[in-house]
């Protein structure tokens, strides 16, 4: 489908063709200005590690199971202390007004009403204060390091006071590089796409390093956050720490050793480190090293149910959702956002009741084969 000259508004209903979740990607393409869409879809360099997200998921088959009673079936579960209906979170996605003017606030709607938890990003067209309103009792917060400790410390402040109920930091990303897909497609961020939540603050002097000097290690580095701010937010708040961007089996246990909450196992969607190991390929190693009692989140490259389940097999405990929420919420704002959660969540469950899993924990790693594997008793021992 190619992009048309002017983007499509908004719709007020469920368009006919959209059938599965993965659908509204294409369909996108008709709301989104191809420079946005382009920002969007792309993934930081090449895009290598963006393709390698979607082949490690195709690389895995899953094997279905015959005459399994699963009518006692359900996907709930307890994260962190909390009961979730579903596995399925919205990652934090920066900039939403791009797509839709109502922006975080129709994706918290949406989280709302599907009972789903919204990871609102310290880059949101909202402010947290505004989503919070609008979402229900699972939140959380994505906190992107300022170069000032103070801000820093104050948006920790108000998503404590907004009634978030967890810090997701994100670490993989101190340095972002537009994809050279969405500058070769001209994208340039419109003027009314703020970061609202830091309209507040005084803007950080910019870093020059000094002449010879790099502009990437004395320069966009020397705010970056290290291993003493992790401990610094550790001890700056009561709320539960979690990671984004974990990729090594090391990182995850020094994690674990300071007392993060959670894990989340990501490539940013392969917009941080182009080269960077597809997520599902990291994931067994890192479900390896920390064991079963630190919980572990999933993302990029889901765009369906079967990828869900895949993640999940390989030691997830829960997924979160980036571009696809993004794509629903053009097309149709928190209807879109929530139908296109419905839409997962029931392909996962399609998934797991033609494989023979009544609940979550019965997708353990001997349900998913890779591609070309003969299946022997010994797989069929263990499912
Ligand atoms: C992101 N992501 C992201 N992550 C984060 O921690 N803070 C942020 O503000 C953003 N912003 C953002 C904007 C856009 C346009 C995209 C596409 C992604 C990364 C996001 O949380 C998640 O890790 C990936 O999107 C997951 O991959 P999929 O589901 O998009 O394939």
């Amino acid at each position: 489908m190619s992009h048309r000259q002017s983007p499509s508004p908004v719709l007020s209903s469920i368009p006919a063709e959209v059938r599965c979740a993965r659908d509204y990607e294409v369909l996108a393409r008709r709301f989104i200005a191809e420079p946005a869409y382009e920002y969007i879809a792309g993934g930081s360099g090449e895009g290598i590690t963006l393709a390698a997200n979607f082949a490690a998921s195709a690389s895995l088959t899953v094997c279905p199971r015959l005459l399994r009673d699963v009518t006692a079936g359900h996907t709930r579960l307890s994260l962190a202390g909390r009961g979730f209906s579903h596995p399925i979170l919205l990652a934090p996605v920066a900039f939403q007004a791009l797509v839709h003017p109502g922006a975080e606030v129709e994706t918290a709607r949406a989280a709302a009403a599907t009972d789903s938890c919204i990871v609102s990003s310290t880059l949101s067209s909202c402010t947290l204060e505004e989503i919070a309103r609008a979402a229900g009792s699972n939140k959380w917060f994505q906190l992107y390091f300022q170069a000032q400790r103070d801000v820093t410390a104050d948006l920790l402040r108000r998503a404590q006071v907004a009634g978030y109920g967890a810090i997701v930091a994100t670490l993989d990303a101190p340095i972002q590089v537009p994809s050279l897909r969405s500058q070769r497609a001209g994208f340039q961020m419109p003027d009314h796409c703020v970061a609202a939540n830091l309209s507040e603050y005084a803007p950080a002097e910019p870093v020059r390093p000094e002449p010879g000097l790099s502009r990437i290690f004395q320069g966009l580095m020397r705010s970056a956050p290290t291993w003493r701010d992790v401990d610094w937010l550790l001890a700056q708040t009561s709320l539960p720490v979690w990671v984004k961007g974990v990729l090594h089996p090391q990182d995850a246990l020094d994690l674990k050793a300071r007392g993060v909450a959670g894990l989340i196992v990501s490539n940013h969607g392969g917009r941080a480190l182009d080269g960077a190991p597809a997520s599902l390929h990291a994931l067994p190693q890192i479900r390896a090293a920390v064991g079963d009692d630190l919980p572990v989140l999933f993302d990029s490259g889901i765009r369906s149910g079967t990828d869900i389940f895949k993640a999940l097999a390989l030691g997830a405990d829960a997924v979160l959702i980036g571009r696809l929420q993004m794509y629903a919420l053009s097309v149709a704002g928190a209807l879109g956002v929530a139908h296109m959660i419905k839409l997962l969540r029931e392909e996962l469950e399609i998934c797991m009741a033609l494989a023979g899993c009544t609940t979550l924990a019965d997708i353990c790693q001997a349900t998913v084969l890779p591609q070309n594997t003969t299946i022997g008793t010994s797989n069929a021992d263990r499912h």
